[in-house]
């Protein structure tokens, strides 16, 4: 008999998320109505901001609620449909949650993907969310000019690899910052970075010194904390910093305290914008175009580290993102195996 297992949120976290927020269940595989179709769910994505989704408070979306089946963006395949747009087979992307099978009527931003132009859990990464994030962040935000030196936190990340790889396309200097030097090395080496800083090694402040000679333009802030504060002290006149997220906060107990460098915002003049991916959606589809275009011809990597350890070790996976133990997008397969 087959069922649909789910991921569900339990409780709220304080810190770190652990087994026990979450409980799993299985219940009989839904049945689509008029206008429905299901999906088989082959793969969800693990998104730093699922944290957020499931703590107390203001945020830009409502919390995921006690009980309910976890938020997440989600890629897998049409098996049965009673939908005119949608025949059985079709590659989808949509936010379908944690679980194995889902009812959709096509709304809520579901889109069609091609799997022979990439593979499926690609279109939730670098060609998907991610991929969009860097777009808009970088050109929109951060408004490269040829020459500039352009810095990202996180660089061998799902969002920093493909900022740090737009940034070369648009013959900016490129310096990523990245823990630890295989890392550093991927960035580099097989992104095509002009350099990469390993924050691990303990001499940020002077390593990012040597890496940007003229200075910091762009500083795509995808980290917050100490790092932010050393890129503020190296900002350039009118620099631009798109603040697009601050992961080193996000598991925090306590206040965290603001920027030590803050003077730098007015005496240099800088632009630092927040930015919610949501914003651009009116234009996602130039967005769209664009990054499949750089991948079909080549000039943009992307990397998934995808995860066969089953459904149940949703927590566990979601934490290597807050410790660093994800190489590129991290992606979560939540089938059994055959
Ligand atoms: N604004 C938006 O719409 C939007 C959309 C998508 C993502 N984001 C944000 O973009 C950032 C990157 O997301 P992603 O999906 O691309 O994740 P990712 O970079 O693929 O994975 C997270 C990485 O963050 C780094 N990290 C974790 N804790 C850290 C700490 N305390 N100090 C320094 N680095 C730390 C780790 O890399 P190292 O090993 O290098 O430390 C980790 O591998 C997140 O802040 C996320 O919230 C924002």
């Amino acid at each position: 008999m087959v069922h649909n297992r789910s991921i569900r949120l339990a409780s709220r976290p304080v810190g770190m998320v652990k087994p026990e927020n979450f409980s799993a269940s299985d219940d009989n595989v839904p049945e689509p109505g008029d206008g429905q179709f299901r999906v088989k769910i082959e793969c969800i994505s693990l998104d730093p901001a699922m944290r957020g989704w499931i703590a107390e408070g203001k945020s830009y979306v409502p919390p995921v609620a006690i009980g309910e089946v976890m938020r997440s963006y989600s890629a897998g395949y049409v098996e049965l449909s009673n939908h005119p747009d949608y025949q059985p087979g079709d590659a989808v992307t949509g936010m379908f949650g944690v679980q194995q099978y889902a009812i959709s009527d096509g709304t809520h931003g579901v889109i069609k993907v091609n799997t022979s132009q990439a593979p499926l859990a690609r279109w939730i990464g670098g060609l998907g969310m991610p991929g969009t994030t860097a777009y808009f962040g970088l050109l929109d935000v951060g408004k490269p000019v040829a020459g500039e030196t352009v810095v990202v936190s996180a660089a061998s990340g799902a969002v920093g690899s493909i900022v740090g790889q737009i940034a070369k396309l648009k013959e900016c200097r490129t310096v990523g910052i990245a823990g630890g030097p295989e890392k550093c090395r991927y960035v580099v080496e097989d992104l095509g970075f002009d350099a990469c800083v390993d924050y691990k090694a303990g001499n940020l402040y002077r390593d990012l010194k040597d890496a940007c000679p003229q200075g910091i333009d762009i500083f795509y802030e995808n980290v917050g904390g100490e790092i932010f504060d050393i890129a503020l002290s190296q900002m350039n006149l009118f620099g631009r910093i798109p603040v697009c997220g601050m992961i080193s906060n996000y598991n925090a107990t306590e206040p965290v305290p603001g920027p030590k460098n803050i003077r730098s915002i007015l005496v240099n003049r800088l632009t630092v914008r927040g930015l919610i991916v949501f914003d651009f959606i009116k234009r996602y589809p130039e967005a769209a175009e664009a990054l499949g275009r750089w991948h079909a011809e080549g000039k943009l990597k992307m990397t998934e580290d995808i995860r066969n350890s089953g459904i149940d070790s949703f927590p566990d996976v979601l934490n290597l993102l807050y410790t660093g133990g994800n190489m590129g997008k991290l992606i979560l397969n939540v089938q059994d195996p055959a």
